[in-house]
């Protein structure tokens, strides 16, 4: 298996905090398959949003390595980090982030007009076949308050996929949705994964776990379990629920 999209060495990142410096990733090696639907889990503050900050631009590790398309990004200047972010990555928030006074269709329109490879003509077109996929065609003309959170989050997708990126990181894409919209979002992800989308998804939501090809278990600054799954099926909701927490109650969860 080895179709690694991207590779972690030694990775390490502190904080200034209080005169001194507080170590949330120490020594952490990972890799991320290319066809994985990959779910990062781990006790509050045990560094999942760090880590994947680290391991997409966001933010710079204080040492050790990412290798992506044969680079280490740790060491890439500011501007390549940021073309990177628009060609190459693609986010998902908690909070969606979309911009209040933009419709949702312009939200995601602008993030494809900051990637200046491509023709704006085309980056319409495609947002208007994402919209229709996302099934959020019908409130494309509308503002973000004027929708639903599963909606909005629909929105924040199709904006992060508006480049094609290789890799969708999402934090807690789910976790201001309630169950309805989180399953809608999920549906999405999964779809998106199913046609070859790689996907790193921090949750603590067991609910999003399911959909997971594997999964990475943090705990102080580095990985403790690393279980690999079945390819998601809605009829296996059940015992993949039993399988997760089985195994996460095996690492004090
Ligand atoms: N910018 C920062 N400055 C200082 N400490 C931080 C900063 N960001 C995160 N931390 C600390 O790092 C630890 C891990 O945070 P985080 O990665 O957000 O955890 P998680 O996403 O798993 O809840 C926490 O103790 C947090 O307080
Ligand atoms: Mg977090």
């Amino acid at each position: 298996m080895e179709n690694v999209v991207l590779e972690v060495k030694n990775l390490s990142k502190s904080f200034a905090h209080d005169g001194g410096q507080i170590h949330v990733l120490t020594n952490l090696n990972l890799k991320i398959y290319k066809d994985d639907f990959t779910v990062v889990m781990g006790s509050s503050g045990s560094g999942k949003s760090t880590l994947l900050y680290a391991i997409s631009g966001m933010d710079k590790a204080t040492s050790g390595s990412v290798i992506y398309n044969g680079k280490d990004i740790n060491t890439l200047k500011e501007k390549e980090i940021t073309k990177l972010r628009h060609t190459d990555f693609g986010f998902v928030f908690q909070q969606m982030h979309l911009v209040s006074n933009l419709t949702l269709f312009e939200n995601v329109c602008i993030s494809g007009y900051l990637n200046k490879d491509k023709k704006a003509s085309d980056i319409n077109e495609y947002a208007t076949e994402l919209f229709k996929r996302m099934d959020i065609d019908e409130v494309k003309n509308h503002l973000p308050s004027q929708v639903s959170g599963g909606q909005m989050q629909r929105c924040a997708i199709a904006r992060a996929i508006i480049n094609k990126p290789a890799i969708v990181f999402a934090d807690e894409p789910t976790g201001a949705l309630n169950k309805k919209n989180s399953i809608e979002v999920l549906d999405i992800l999964s779809d998106l994964n199913n046609n070859g989308q790689s996907i790193v998804m921090v949750t603590h939501d067991i609910r999003a776990a399911i959909r997971a090809d594997r999964i990475i278990y943090l705990s102080d600054g580095n990985v403790l379990g690393d279980l690999r799954l079945h390819k998601y099926k809605k009829e296996d909701e059940k015992s993949r629920e039993n399988q997760i927490n089985a195994w996460l109650n095996s690492l004090e969860w």
